[in-house]
């Protein structure tokens, strides 16, 4: 009988424990499907005294995280703490004793990928991120080896279930902002720090994630435009529906005609009867352009504890198979990968949807059409709501397509208008073509 493929366990919250949970169920589904058994050797903890609802009472449990990966003995360290330190030292620890490492953070991997896989690629092991993004959609296999043929044109996901979340409950139930959000905490969706969530960060470290192994492109998270969904209303979420569309917070990356590309994550506006708008709740969903393929989208679960321990088990079995990976982590190897061009958000171009507070009287909507008129932007819909304060009421409109920077210009000539009550809200609208 071969040699169990030993695990170094280093964190044990809601994925770790999803981890343990999973190898004791499907054990030997697994060992049938590897040629050998999995066994977790040793764990590593914060807090020695919390309690866990799975059960390694015959598993090895520390503090000392950083001893485990020094010392311990294990073929794959498998890195559930998140963070960018004690995570990065561990990864770096297994690299320099020529074990793989496979993790869920996708914090660390965009930031600090292209420095941990060059590592990983010179000391011959591998490392696998499956759960970093879009939990349990096996998404990053499917741009690796399902897609490996094709030329990926372009990109959009869902893929921050906390956004989509609290956006389906505002919709759906009329829910306010703060109480959504505290429902997806206490569901286990949110990351520790829930801005990450709902200003788009964590779903910019995941598109960095995406557009890297879609582009054959180093690691950039610092080149991304970031917008979250916190300026979003629930009166923003009725018209768009009015209107015919739905509001996502995708992340959004396109190969330019120049060969550049543009990497975005922002509220957008798409039309109902699209795919993406039908994918509710704390769902993810990354469609996928291939110039084979086709559009390919794949939805599921993109957070919670066994949706993400089956991302991580598919990385564990993957090296358990062999010892540097089935296949390099973003594609090819990363010392290979060339950097182009990140164009700005405000270059690129798409409809935009506008909600404008003015005061209800004659002239009104010609002065706000005539701004339109002279930037030459085109408005396809318009609407205007009942007065709801006062002799206020509420204009909203979608143009045609545009550039960021024109609407930026025509948002700062509206603004001044007298007769204008408080900053547009500005968003998006995206038609794909699948
Ligand atoms: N906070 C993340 C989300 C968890 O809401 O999608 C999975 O990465």
């Amino acid at each position: 009988m071969t040699a169990p493929l030993k695990l170094a366990l280093v964190g044990l919250g809601t994925v770790g424990q999803g981890v343990v949970e999973l190898i004791q169920r499907n054990g030997e589904v697994i060992a049938a499907r590897l040629g050998r058994s999995v066994r977790i050797t040793g764990i590593a903890v914060r807090d020695l005294t919390r309690a866990r609802d799975v059960n390694v009472a015959d598993i090895p449990v520390t503090d000392d995280a950083m001893a485990l990966a020094r010392d311990g003995d294990y073929d794959v360290l498998v890195e559930l703490i998140g963070g960018e330190t004690t995570a990065r030292a561990v990864t770096e620890i297994a690299f320099s004793r020529g074990k793989s490492v496979v993790n869920a953070n996708k914090a660390l991997i965009a930031r600090h990928g292209n420095e941990l896989l060059a590592q990983a690629e010179s000391a011959g092991v591998g490392i696998g991120f499956e759960a970093a993004v879009a939990g349990g959609i096996p998404v990053l296999k499917a741009l690796r080896e399902g897609l490996v043929g094709n030329q990926v044109s372009a990109l959009a996901g869902i893929i921050n279930g906390t956004s989509n979340y609290i956006l389906t409950q505002m919709g759906s139930k009329g829910q306010a902002f703060a109480d959504a959000l505290a429902d997806a905490q206490r569901l286990g969706y949110a990351e520790a720090d829930p801005t990450f969530d709902i200003e788009g960060i964590d779903a910019a470290h995941k598109l960095t994630i995406l557009a890297s192994l879609a582009f054959g492109i180093p690691l950039d998270f610092d080149a991304l435009s970031i917008e979250g969904i916190s300026a979003i209303t629930p009166q923003d979420i009725r018209i768009a529906r009015e209107l015919g569309y739905a509001i996502k917070h995708l992340g959004i990356a396109k190969r330019e005609a120049d060969g550049g590309v543009s990497l975005r994550v922002h509220p957008t506006l798409v039309p109902t009867e699209h795919l993406l708008a039908k994918v509710d709740g704390v769902l993810n969903a990354v469609l996928m352009r291939g110039d084979g393929a086709g559009p390919v989208c794949m939805t599921g679960a993109g957070a919670g504890r066994l949706a993400t321990a089956s991302a991580v088990l598919a990385d564990i079995i993957d090296l358990g198979r062999s010892g540097a990976g089935i296949a390099p982590p973003l594609g090819q190897p990363v010392v290979g990968l060339k950097a182009v061009t990140i164009h700005p958000a405000q270059d690129a171009a798409s409809a935009f949807y506008l909600r404008l507070r003015v005061a209800d009287a004659p002239g009104v909507l010609k002065g706000i059409t005539s701004v339109f008129a002279e930037l030459d932007i085109s408005i396809e819909a318009i609407q205007q709501r009942e007065p709801r304060e006062g002799d206020d009421a509420t204009v909203a409109l979608i143009t045609s397509e545009t550039t960021g920077q024109r609407i930026a210009d025509a948002v700062a000539r509206i603004e001044v208008l007298p007769f204008v009550r408080e900053q547009l809200a500005r968003i998006r609208v995206e038609h794909f073509e699948a």
